[in-house]
């Protein structure tokens, strides 16, 4: 029987990973069945148990299940301890183990496919919710200058601050104390560009030296990246790499092999267009 798989969110009809986990089955010679699962709220562990009766292998998790997905799990990873957050749980030997590959991707998209260092940068992330949580530390492993969350709220981003202490020094600051300082990397974490709104930033913020990371992706240029653009940020770039990234550690956890990323990412780019 063909090895099962699926992505399960609400929604979840959006969700490019069927897409993405079929290319790399292909590319790696793989057979393998991926799906899309909806489970209202509140129905997540009772629609994943019919799953692994079913047989299933593995499961990617997204909004708003990434914390059901944690609970869930019998074993994680230190990254989805931190994370307290999954977002890909395998089923093997009767036992659930949970993993949350956001982080990594991010960090791979920025270091191997942009090709900017993390390690001794100076790195900026706006917003404190669950997207930022999944990908601090991981950050922190590339041990960065410094790592600073600014947040609208800030006791959210000083919440995150104390959290992830045991992992490395990071500070939060409200958008006020933005200014006159300045960043190597700047990751956009917030929810602003799905509404496309823009954090409240200062004018200044980007220089020639500056990567302008936004985590959402889209056809055009967030207002984030617009700010960016307009204030000549040495690089733009988008969410679409990072989304690929961290499938393709999925991937790797359930199938051993690490498939390619670049052929899937444009793939992706040209559909989204
Ligand atoms: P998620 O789990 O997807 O990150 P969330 O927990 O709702 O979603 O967090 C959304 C984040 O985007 C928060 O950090 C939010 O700031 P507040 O905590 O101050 O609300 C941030 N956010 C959303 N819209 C924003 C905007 N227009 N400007 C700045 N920050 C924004």
């Amino acid at each position: 029987m063909t090895d099962r798989y699926a992505v399960i969110g609400n929604p979840v009809a959006h969700s490019q990973s069927p897409f993405i986990h079929s290319e790399f089955a292909l590319a790696c010679k793989q057979e393998i069945l991926y799906e899309r699962l909806f489970a209202d709220l509140g129905q997540f562990n009772q629609v994943v148990a019919e799953f692994v009766a079913a047989g299933a292998k593995g499961l990617n998790i997204t909004l708003p299940f990434k914390s059901d997905a944690f609970r869930f799990a019998d074993e994680v990873t230190e990254r989805a301890r931190a994370a307290e957050a999954v977002n890909t749980l395998t089923f093997r030997d009767g036992k659930v183990y949970g993993d949350n590959t956001d982080g990594v991707g991010l960090v791979r998209d920025i270091v191997e496919n942009l090709d900017y260092p993390v390690t001794d940068r100076r790195v900026l992330i706006l917003g404190a919710g669950g997207a930022v949580r999944g990908v601090l530390e991981p950050l922190l492993r590339e041990k960065p200058a410094t790592l600073t969350i600014v947040n609208r709220t800030l006791v959210r981003a000083e919440a995150l601050v104390n959290h992830f202490a045991p992992w490395g020094q990071l500070e939060a600051i409200a958008y006020e104390q933005l200014q006159g300082r300045s960043f190597d990397i700047i990751i956009n974490a917030t929810s602003s560009s799905l509404h496309k709104e823009l954090p409240p930033i200062p004018h200044g913020l980007f220089s020639a030296r500056t990567l302008a990371y936004d985590m959402v992706y889209s056809s055009g240029l967030t207002p984030f990246l617009q700010r960016a653009q307009a204030e000549h940020a040495g690089m733009l770039a988008d969410g679409l790499g990072m989304l690929v990234e961290q499938a393709a550690e999925s991937f790797a956890i359930w199938r051993g092999v690490q498939p390619d990323t670049r052929k899937v990412t444009n793939m992706l780019r040209e559909i989204l267009a």
